[in-house]
């Protein structure tokens, strides 16, 4: 079977930086509380006009670029969203039309803050099988729209962003395994209770039980990190990067210390960016690749968790 390589990255975060001072007026919070609980400095926040495919179009221009390819080399679009600009057409199909690729499959992935994990296991599949070639994997969100404002416990965490990765055929090792996982039994934990079917009698805003799902969190990285090391016969100190989902700087220090992993060996984007959801993994591979911390021939582990539960995680020769 081929080799699914990542070729190129991009990323893109909105303009507009809401700070822990400007939420300091909003609701009843501080700029400690927020960063000692959870790491958060500033967010990126869309603008009325932005979506999710707008941060998606800028965030895979990039990455095709970087990758050196065009629109007719791409076969296929995944977006991993959970905040999708329309019910239907998919943001893929959106997002394929805006960057003039056309006939290959285009479709969106819901696993929420694990979407893009799941996402870019998916498109390994497809290239492995020789189905595709070169697959955009997108995960991009406009949180913003599902934050209730005036609920201090959430609108502190969140923030709108676009990550982007080429997935390429390549005669090189790149994914190495990927280990997907749900658990449906916790769904009320963290949700969003309205929908199409469902109605929308209550607004669609976030809802967590953020001290459970915490607690869930660190437990479950911690198992599918020993999972993934066993699956490839892999020590804790072969891997050179952590890239994981960036919800709360205290999950990713739990995580580096299972993993017996140095902080400087882990990016940490949670301060800058909040929690990006299905964004959150891709934009911290870029911001690290970008900016020369991460260099071809070394081993990324990528894991994520999320509302469901759905949890997951990627271990990459870069
Ligand atoms: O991305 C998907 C996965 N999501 C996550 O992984 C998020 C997981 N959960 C968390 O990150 C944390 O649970 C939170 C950051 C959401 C909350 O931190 P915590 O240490 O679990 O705090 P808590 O919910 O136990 O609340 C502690 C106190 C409460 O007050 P009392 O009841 O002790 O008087 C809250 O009302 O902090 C209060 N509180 C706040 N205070 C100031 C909650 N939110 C705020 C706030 N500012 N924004």
């Amino acid at each position: 079977m081929r080799n699914a390589r990542i070729s190129g990255t991009g990323g893109y975060l909105p303009e507009n930086v809401v700070t822990n001072a400007d939420l300091e007026k909003k609701v009843d919070t501080s700029d400690q509380w927020i960063q000692d609980r959870t790491g958060i400095k500033k967010r990126h926040i869309a603008e009325d006009s932005e979506t999710t495919c707008d941060l998606a179009e800028k965030a895979s221009r990039q990455a095709m670029e970087t990758a050196g390819l065009g629109p007719e080399d791409i076969d296929m679009v995944i977006v991993a969203t959970t905040t999708p600009d329309r019910i239907f057409p998919s943001t893929a199909c959106l997002l394929q039309q805006r960057l003039g690729i056309h006939g290959g499959a285009a479709f969106d992935v819901q696993a929420v803050c694990t979407g893009f994990i799941y996402a870019l296991s998916i498109a390994e599949k497809f290239i492995q099988t020789g189905a595709a070639n070169n697959v955009l994997v997108v995960g991009a969100e406009t949180l913003s729209r599902i934050v209730n404002w005036a609920d201090r416990t959430t609108c502190v965490l969140f923030g709108d962003g676009a990550g982007a990765i080429i997935l390429g055929a390549s005669d090189k090792p790149g994914i190495l395994s990927a280990h997907l996982h749900a658990d449906g039994a916790y769904e009320n934990l963290l949700t969003v209770p309205a929908g199409v079917s469902e109605g929308y009698e209550n607004p669609a805003f976030i809802e967590m039980k953020g001290n459970e799902v915490f607690k869930m969190a660190v437990n479950t990285l911690g198992r599918i990190v020993d999972e993934t090391l066993d699956a490839n016969n892999m020590q804790k100190s072969d891997i050179d990067w952590l890239i994981p989902h960036q919800a709360n700087i205290r999950i990713i220090n739990a995580t580096a210390k299972k993993l017996g992993m140095s902080m400087d060996n882990v990016v940490v984007t949670v301060g800058e960016h909040g929690n990006t959801s299905a964004a959150s993994v891709p934009l911290a591979l870029n911001t690290a690749v970008r900016d020369g911390r991460i260099q071809r021939g070394e081993t990324l582990l990528l894991e994520a968790f999320g509302g469901g539960f759905t949890w997951g995680a990627v271990l990459i020769k870069y």
